[in-house]
């Protein structure tokens, strides 16, 4: 991955290949634009004289230095209105400026502070700079051209605060460009063991315990859910457990759980073909749950976390689970299966049971491509929450609030449990069309009994899809969301131990 640091320097005096400067619209000064050669200046000030460039958001220009200085190049960003700056919008422009970098076929580059400099400026522009610059291109035969490897941010201060800020973002970044990889794998080429094998690298590489539940052993267990919807795939499912003890032995964990559903063909509810090649990211929640086991024990934070990835292959064939069966669940609880397209519910509830009754954690959340629903309710660019716990649900948006991750939460009301009633079974998988973001909820709620939980729906989220809002640092696939967000909330932990 890129490297980026942060160096308090004059621009006068960086040797660089080239610099970007980010003007606000309308504005004809910058950030230390007074250390600029004269006449280099004098062209700048031109420009925006004659408006040939505004300081638009998203636009730019490319000045040439001609020797005039210790930067060959000089791009010149479009923040935007001042008043409507944000650190989201320094993660885009970031984003923008490492893209038109690598366009132009740089190697390095240098960035000046966008903005008056504080924490959050410095993380938005690491994170935007090191998301954008990620490319997926395992399976390409020409690896791009030109890569960049070295990126530093100017700052105006020479506190070593501001360069553990980006350190820190930078490895969170290296986590999340992980899960993107996990992510956009083929379906042919990840299976559940597939997955199972990057969490025994994880735990070796990082000083983590991991188990690796296999079929007859989850047989035996009674985790009916996840062996009726990974019996119709010729690939065995895999329960995957990993376990960080940053904090002690004392300390209640937080449990973390992923639907990675590596292939959902709908089974024999099957889909209509129409983007069905979508549903590779149906293993994202699970993805992402991986990746934030690796965050954490890679920043070595002083949390408990344990992190549950349960994994099948959702598939119609002559085994396949089926509509009217009736599966007894790891709770105990049975569920008429009405509908075998809504599978991940089924192997999110064992997972669920299973975690909260071996690791009594003192808080559950989990990621899930869960429902179209989430997506007709709040669009693809805002997931959807829903939990137990108040409290909870608003830490987590309030810290959403920072990473630019939108989320929206969506009412658990006792009407939405009477949806999934089943006249044969204690409850039945789908709950109809009304609120069925809210009702798979509903469902996986008989899972967790009173430990506080929030339940995070990333149908539109997970990946750029229709509806995607595009961003520069959200290049085409997986996006890795929801990740930044639940590193937060742990870090906020380490600072604060709960009593
Ligand atoms: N993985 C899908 C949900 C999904 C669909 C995510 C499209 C992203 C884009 C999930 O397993 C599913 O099929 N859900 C069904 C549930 C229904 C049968 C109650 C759905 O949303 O249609
Ligand atoms: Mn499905
Ligand atoms: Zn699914």
């Amino acid at each position: 991955m890129v490297q980026i640091k942060v160096e308090k320097a004059k621009i006068d005096q960086k040797q660089t290949p080239l610099l970007v400067i980010g003007v606000f619209e309308n504005e004809q000064d910058f950030q230390q634009s007074k250390e600029l050669d004269p006449s280099v200046l004098a062209y700048i000030k031109e420009t925006l004289d004659n408006k040939e460039f505004r300081g638009t958001f998203g636009s730019n220009i490319l000045v040439y230095t001609l020797g005039k200085g210790p930067m060959k190049k000089i791009i010149l960003l479009g923040l935007g209105k001042r008043e409507k700056f944000s650190d989201e919008l320094a993660r885009v422009c970031a984003g923008k400026a490492a893209l038109k970098a690598r366009e132009l076929g740089a190697r390095e580059f240098s960035i000046l502070q966008f903005s008056n400099l504080d924490e959050g400026l410095v993380e938005a522009m690491t994170e935007g700079m090191a998301l954008a610059l990620y490319s997926f291109a395992k399976y390409k035969a020409s690896k791009e051209s030109t890569k960049i490897e070295d990126i530093t941010i100017l700052i105006n201060s020479d506190s070593p605060r501001f360069q553990s800020v980006a350190e820190k973002a930078a490895f969170v970044i290296e986590s999340v460009n992980f899960a993107r990889d996990l992510s956009n794998m083929p379906p042919n080429d990840c299976p559940p063991a597939y997955l199972a094998s990057a969490a025994l690298s994880l735990a070796s590489d990082y000083g983590m315990k991991v188990r690796v539940i296999e079929r007859y052993e989850m047989e035996n267990m009674g985790m009916g859910g996840v062996i009726a919807v990974g019996k119709g795939s010729y690939n065995p499912p895999k329960m995957i457990i990993l376990e960080y003890n940053g904090a002690g032995d004392g300390q209640k964990p937080y449990l973390l759980v992923g639907k990675a559903v590596t292939f959902d063909t709908g089974g024999i509810s099957i889909k209509p073909g129409d983007k069905m090649d979508e549903m590779k990211f149906d293993k994202c929640g699970g993805c992402n749950v991986l990746a934030l086991m690796r965050a954490v024990a890679s920043m070595k934070l002083a949390v408990n976390v344990v992190g549950i990835v349960p994994s099948v292959e959702n598939m119609p064939s002559g085994t396949s689970y089926r509509p009217g069966d009736i599966v007894k669940m790891y709770n105990g609880k049975t569920v008429e299966v009405l509908n075998t397209d809504a599978e991940g519910r089924m192997i999110l509830a064992d997972a669920l049971a299973y975690g909260i009754a071996t690791y009594s954690p003192k808080a559950v959340v989990d990621m899930a491509t869960l429902t179209g629903a989430a997506i007709i309710a709040l669009g693809s660019n805002v997931a959807a929450l829903v939990g137990n716990n108040k409290q909870l649900t608003d830490r987590i948006r309030r810290l959403a609030e920072k990473t630019g991750e939108k989320m929206w939460d969506l009412p658990l009301y006792d009407e939405f449990h009477e949806q999934i009633k089943s006249t044969y079974a204690d409850i039945k998988n789908i709950g109809g069309r009304p609120g069925g973001a809210i009702t798979a909820a509903a469902f996986l709620s008989n899972f967790v009994n009173s430990t506080p939980w929030v339940h995070m729906d990333i149908a539109g989220t997970a990946w750029t899809q229709d509806g995607t809002f595009e961003k520069s640092y959200n290049p085409k696939g997986a996006t890795g969301f929801g990740i930044r967000t639940l590193v937060k909330m742990l870090m906020e932990d380490e600072k604060q131990p709960a009593s």
